[in-house]
This record gives structure tokens, sequence and C-alpha cells, in this order.
């Protein structure tokens, strides 16, 4: 798995990301048009900040979150309560039933995943029919300009947005109309689980 570097790392956990993501889950709630007590997973949840998120905002009936880093799931494990089904788990091999989630949220974890298409999958396997997917991340063109330039990302898990559609449609995910755009991202957006 890629590991992040020390200056991302320093960057996920400061209160400049914490500020940006509360508009993100804010904007994932608006797009996935939930209906009432829904399940929702977060993955690659990092240190917890949009678990609590969603914990608020949305008062799900369930919320599972998972990370492949123990150091953050510990750093999330502070900051949440057991209403949070909290784990160290691999987004390549998540540890969920079939279609047992409503919606998953993912902001930029894929691009960390060398074989980020079979996370891609193992999403659509956990959402229920109807489910939806909302993500953002950053394409290869925005990894390799501006700010991102001083954080070094594998080679291997970078994609342009033609590839994330390709990938969401082979999974049996359809995205519901156009790429949304968030500060950071400028892959974002949801999808439906025909
Ligand atoms: C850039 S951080 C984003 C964290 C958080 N989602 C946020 O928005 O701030 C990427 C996260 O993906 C996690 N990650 C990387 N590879 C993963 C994998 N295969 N499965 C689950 N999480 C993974 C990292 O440990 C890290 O917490």
């Amino acid at each position: 798995m890629a590991e992040m570097s020390a200056v991302e790392r320093w960057l996920v956990n400061s209160l400049f990301r914490a500020w940006l993501q509360r508009r993100e889950v804010r904007a994932f709630i608006r797009w996935a048009e939930l209906s009432p007590d829904p399940s929702v997973l977060d993955m690659g949840c990092g240190r917890g900040v949009s678990s609590k998120l969603i914990l608020e905002q949305l008062r799900p009936k369930r919320l599972a979150a998972f990370d492949f880093d123990p150091s953050m799931v510990e750093l999330a494990r502070r900051r949440l309560d057991d209403r949070v089904d909290l784990r160290v788990a691999d987004a390549t091999k998540m540890p969920y039933e079939d279609d047992s989630f409503d919606a998953v949220f993912e902001s930029g974890v894929a691009h960390h995943v060398p074989d980020w298409q079979a996370a891609i999958r193992e999403v659509a396997r956990v959402l229920k029919p109807g489910g939806r997917f909302c993500f953002a991340e950053p394409s290869i063109g925005r990894l390799r300009g501006g700010m991102y330039r001083i954080l070094p990302h594998a080679v291997e898990s970078m994609f342009e947005v033609d590839e994330w559609r390709a990938a969401l449609a082979d999974a049996g995910l359809t995205l519901d109309g156009t790429m949304q755009r968030l500060p950071l991202w400028d892959i974002c957006g949801v999808a439906t689980k025909r």
C-alpha cells in the first residue's frame, strides 16, 4: 500500500483539512439524497473527523468506518465513541457483508490504493442496490501541479477522470449527472449502484 509522506500526514491531520472536511461531508450528504436512518460507510476515515461530521450532520442508523493505517484508526478511536463500528481494514478487502450500506463516502483515499479499481469494486459490493457512492479524488493532472507537487504519490495509484468513470461503470456504479468540484479535488461526485 502507498503510505502517506510525513508532509501529507501533517496536512491530513491539520485544522485546515478539518475545515475543508466539514464542507465535503455537507456536500456528500446533499448529493447523496439519502432516506432517513441510512447506514453509511466512511472509507479511509483517517483520524475520524469525517465520521464525527457524518454522525452530527446525518445521524445515521449505522456508521462504519475503516482505515488501513492502525495509527490513524487509533486517532479516530480517541475522537469517536462506540456508535461507530471502527476497524483497521483494506479498501480492497472490506470486512462487510454484500449489500449492507445505503452510502459509502470517501475523500482522498483511492489515489493511495495501487489497485484502486478493486476498491471501487468493493464499494459496489458492500452498497445496497440503489446505494450511493460519494467520492472526492485528485486526478493525475491535479497531483502533478500546484501544492500537490510537495506530496509524492505512487504513479500506479494515480488516475484520470476517464479511467475513474470507466472503473465506476465496470463495477456497476452509474454516475449521477456530471462530476462536481470541491476545493482540493477535481474528481468528485456521486454514483449509484445499479
Ligand atoms: C489523504 S488521507 C485522507 C484521509 C481522510 N479521508 C481525509 O479526508 O482527510 C488517505 C487515507 O487513506 C488511507 N488508506 C490508504 N490506503 C488505504 C487502503 N488500502 N485501505 C484503507 N485506507 C487506506 C490512509 O491511511 C489515509 O488515512
